[in-house]
């Protein structure tokens, strides 16, 4: 991907507008802070506890945009009265591939922003735009996929029109009990 990217979602009745951009190494004490809460730690496979890990963390996502088959956006929220932005949340688009009809979705909210849509309202952003750039290259649906005991994550799903398609069994380690999986369509 040559251009950078940037994505731009309007205010809702409750929330400011929000920018999702590719992580940069100026986002680590944000991301370091964020990642103290226990629900991001127990959801999230990655877990970053302090500024050399943010620092591995922000340049492995820096490596996948850079190969093309995973593309990681921060998710930033205007403050009101401030020039500054704060960072809300974490999107992923992955296992992107030329001629693949599928790639998948997954996200975090940082606590102190959860309740507001930031998730669903992010991931229409991402889904257009996954959709926009890679269907020329054969990209037909998008998976979500969410263990069972998380009903927040399933909301997300319903609420951005990804239609539950099936139960998924347990894989431990990385998914300890069954889940859902969840699709969007290019026509959805
Ligand atoms: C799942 C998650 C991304 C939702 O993000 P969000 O920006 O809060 O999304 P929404 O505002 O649309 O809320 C989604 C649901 O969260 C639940 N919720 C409401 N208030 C909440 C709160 N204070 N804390 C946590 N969840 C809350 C509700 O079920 C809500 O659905 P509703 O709008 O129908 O009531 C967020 O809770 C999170 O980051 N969780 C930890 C990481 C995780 O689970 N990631 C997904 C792994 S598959």
């Amino acid at each position: 991907m040559s251009a950078p990217v940037e994505l731009q979602v309007a205010a809702s009745p409750v929330s400011p507008p929000l920018v999702l951009r590719p992580w940069s190494m100026k986002d680590v004490a944000a991301l370091v802070e964020v990642n103290r809460d226990p629900a991001l730690r127990r959801w999230s496979n990655s877990v970053v506890d302090n500024d050399a890990d943010g620092a591995r963390w922000v340049q492995a996502q820096q490596q996948d945009w850079a190969a093309g088959n995973r593309f990681c956006f921060a998710v930033l929220e205007a403050q009101p009265g401030s020039v500054r932005e704060q960072l809300v949340g974490n999107l992923v688009l992955k296992e992107v591939a030329s001629g693949k009809p599928a790639a998948e979705v997954g996200y975090w909210t940082a606590a102190h922003a959860r309740a507001r849509g930031v998730a669903p309202r992010a991931l229409e952003a991402l889904t257009n735009w996954a959709f926009d750039t890679f269907a020329a290259d054969g990209l037909e649906r998008l998976e979500l996929r969410h263990q069972v005991d998380n009903p927040a994550s399933c909301r997300v799903a319903q609420k951005s029109r990804y239609d539950f398609d099936t139960i998924l069994p347990a894989a431990p380690p990385s998914f300890p009990r069954d889940g859902h999986l969840h699709i969007r369509r290019t026509s959805a």
